[in-house]
């Protein structure tokens, strides 16, 4: 898996059980691809896409995880251990918008990296940079921050999605330019921070469609993407993933 590309789906706070059904039971019948492919669904439908998905080779993914372990009187939290139970097999961590609308930061992001790699899931630390910061040409160094949280963590599988704020959701897709150099950036952050023998995907995301997947994807240093609106429509997704081989 460290060598394949990942194509994760980003649902966000959308689905509803009849079109989650459609949309899970199209992943499901896709031919076999050399991509690791996912879908990271908001909580209340994990149990829906782990059935759905069961025996393929679809992984099921959480959004975000509680920061608290195993059980306790957390009320409205899901733990990591619940998520593995559920079956999921990967959790997004501050994701921009989780860092946005919920002040998400470097230290509680370690506490939940810790909790997912303890409960066998594989994290995506999101990274990236808002426009008013790659302006100010302060994106690397926003990044670098970022990504600093694991120097702490030991971790020997690193795997990160770059997604410039400016990029998400707006159809403005960073150039191929900006993206080869972050993600060259990113490596040799990670490399640095975690060892040489780090295994490491970087996935981008940001208005990744049917369109333009095949030339980022093609980017030296881009491992997959995270796609977010575009992982919502069938054809659209499946054009991605087709991309990605
Ligand atoms: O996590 C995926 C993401 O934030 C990108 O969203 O809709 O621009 O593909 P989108």
């Amino acid at each position: 898996m460290w060598q394949q590309k990942w194509v994760m789906g980003n649902w966000k706070m959308n689905g509803r059980q009849a079109a989650n059904a459609a949309l899970l039971s199209a992943l499901r019948a896709l031919p076999a691809s050399d991509a690791l492919v996912g879908v990271a669904v908001p909580a209340v439908y994990i149990t829906q896409a782990a059935a759905a998905l069961a025996d393929s080779a679809v992984w099921v993914g959480a959004q975000d995880v509680s920061r608290f372990g195993d059980n306790g009187a957390y009320t409205g939290e899901v733990s990591a251990a619940m998520l593995a139970d559920a079956g999921v097999q990967f959790v997004l961590l501050g994701h921009s918008e989780r860092r946005q609308y919920f002040g998400e930061d470097n230290v509680l992001l370690q506490t939940k990296w810790q909790h997912a790699v303890a409960a066998g899931l594989v994290p995506i630390l999101c990274v990236g940079e808002t426009l008013t910061q790659r302006e100010a040409g302060e994106a690397e160094a926003v990044v670098a921050e970022q990504l600093s949280l694991l120097a702490a963590l030991k971790a020997d599988t690193v795997a990160v999605a770059y997604e410039p704020v400016w990029a998400i959701g707006t159809g403005q897709v960073a150039t191929v330019a900006q993206i080869g150099d972050m993600h060259g950036f990113i490596y040799r952050q990670i490399l640095s921070l975690c060892g040489e023998s780090a295994k490491i995907r970087v996935l981008y995301g940001g208005s990744v469609n049917a369109e333009n997947a095949a030339a980022i994807l093609a980017v030296p240093g881009v491992d997959g993407a995270l796609v977010g609106g575009a992982s919502l429509q069938a054809a659209a997704f499946a054009t991605i993933i087709d991309a990605a081989q």
